[in-house]
């Protein structure tokens, strides 16, 4: 099986980001970075994550007008990434800009998740913004869309993974808020072991903190890892 753990390298600068994905590379199937990184450092240092070995996904969670995230998604392609993330509130023709971008970018090695709902909005604050569904009811929308659109994944809650596969079984499902037994959940809400998530169908489990914030994150990645294969 491959290592479903893509470690989420959350740290303030390129060196720190280098030195933790070194660390954690043998027991991590990927590395991902997010918005701070891509908007700091930049995307170069995808690349330079990569040849560490492992391949990244950018979550650069585009969403914008389709000339410009598929301007975006080429960039990222370009760069390295083997996946990056959008928006599906993007809407249909935003996404398959992003997949169109990206297949340019990478000769076609590289694929887009989209992002379903954002964890830190419930009920309350869809309908602040004019949204009458239930968070559950949307996440199940956005993956179809995605599915229909050419997403090689859906990012979502543990708590909804079943709700995707249930709605776009052909995708593959990306969940963060990953706990190993005994861990802090920090400012995470819905979580779940790496067993769980698996066990509930997930394909990737990113994981930041319980590896990145570890006292040792070598040996936490290492005993993650561990356990998923028991
Ligand atoms: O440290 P932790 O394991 O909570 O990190 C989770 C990672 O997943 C972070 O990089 C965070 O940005 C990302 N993420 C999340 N919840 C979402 C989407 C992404 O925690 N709904």
């Amino acid at each position: 099986m491959t290592n479903p753990i893509m470690v989420a390298i959350d740290t303030a600068d390129r060196e720190t980001a280098l030195e933790l994905a070194g660390a954690v590379a043998e027991s991590v199937g990927a590395f991902k970075v997010g918005l701070g990184l891509l908007h700091g450092p930049g995307p170069g240092l995808v690349g330079d994550l990569r040849d560490l070995g492992r391949p990244v996904f950018a979550d650069a969670k585009l969403h914008d007008i389709p000339t410009q995230v598929e301007r975006a998604a080429r960039a990222l392609g370009r760069a390295g990434a083997r996946w990056l993330t959008a928006h599906v509130a993007g809407g249909s023709a935003m996404l398959a800009a992003a997949v169109a971008g990206l297949a340019d970018g990478s000769d076609g090695t590289a694929g887009v998740l989209g992002v379903s709902v954002l964890t830190s909005l419930d009920a309350a604050a869809l309908a602040e913004v004019g949204i009458d569904e239930s968070p559950e009811d949307l996440v199940s929308h956005m993956a179809r869309v995605a599915e229909a659109s050419g997403a090689e994944g859906v990012v979502c809650s543990p708590r909804e993974i079943t709700i995707v596969r249930t709605a776009a079984p052909r995708v593959a499902v990306v969940t963060p808020g990953i706990r190993p037994a005994g861990s802090e959940a920090g400012d995470q809400r819905r979580t779940a072991t790496p067993q769980d998530a698996l066990a509930a169908g997930a394909s990737w489990l990113v994981i930041g903190r319980p590896i990145t914030a570890a006292a040792d994150p070598a040996t936490a990645a290492a005993e993650i890892a561990a356990q998923i294969n028991t």
